[in-house]
């Protein structure tokens, strides 16, 4: 319930530089998705106008323009899953999971930290243009984030994987990395 707490404040307050479109917005608008069938894991309650039906699984959203709503105990299989902004929350049994939603061949593309991030502090902008500072604080793997928004604090753990962590998927047959911005990757995997 607190988790579902968090997410709800956090989409409420999220600094605009997560919502603009960034090389992984178009790095997805220049694949071709056409008949195949889409999951977006940890999508938010917005859909990319860019995509067009596709199912999400996120345990804390309700309200959604998305399709279908999964869980992580659906028997459902893709051609292809997404998560943007939302691979470094998930736990290391989810990736276990997340390859079984994939059919042989299927693709699993993401967005991640190419280094380890280091501890800084953000100042930016909220959509509705209130002020946020964003403390970013490392400790082995996890990097600890806390958003102020005024009177608002919101604290989550993020999980930092290496690309090493990505390679052992077992599943994996081929990963292609795509560097962009300061400190960013599109990872493309075909199971
Ligand atoms: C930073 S937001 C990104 C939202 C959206 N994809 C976007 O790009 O604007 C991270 C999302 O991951 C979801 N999330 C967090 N933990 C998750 C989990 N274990 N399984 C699935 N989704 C999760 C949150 O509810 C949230 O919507």
């Amino acid at each position: 319930m607190e988790e579902l707490k968090i997410w709800k404040n956090y989409r409420k307050l999220f600094p605009s530089r997560y919502l603009e479109n960034s090389a992984f917005d178009d790095y997805l608008k220049s694949q071709n998705f056409y008949g195949k069938r889409l999951l977006s894991v940890g999508g938010g309650n917005k859909k990319p106008e860019y995509l067009n039906e596709v199912d999400l699984l996120d345990p804390y959203v309700s309200d959604t323009d998305f399709n279908e709503h999964i869980t992580w105990n659906t028997l459902k299989t893709y051609d292809v899953v997404i998560a943007r902004g939302s691979i470094n929350y998930l736990l290391t049994i989810e990736y276990t999971r997340l390859q079984r939603f994939l059919i042989d061949g299927g693709e699993l593309i993401f967005n991640t930290f190419l280094k380890r991030p280091v501890n800084k502090t953000i100042v930016g902008v909220t959509l509705g243009g209130e002020i946020t500072q964003e403390k970013i604080e490392v400790v082995a793997d996890i990097i600890k984030h806390k958003l102020v928004v005024n009177e608002h604090t919101i604290e989550h753990n993020i999980y930092y994987r290496t690309l090493d962590f990505f390679y052992r998927l077992d599943r994996l047959k081929e990963l292609k990395v795509t560097n962009y911005g300061k400190n960013s990757a599109i990872i493309h995997i075909i199971i």
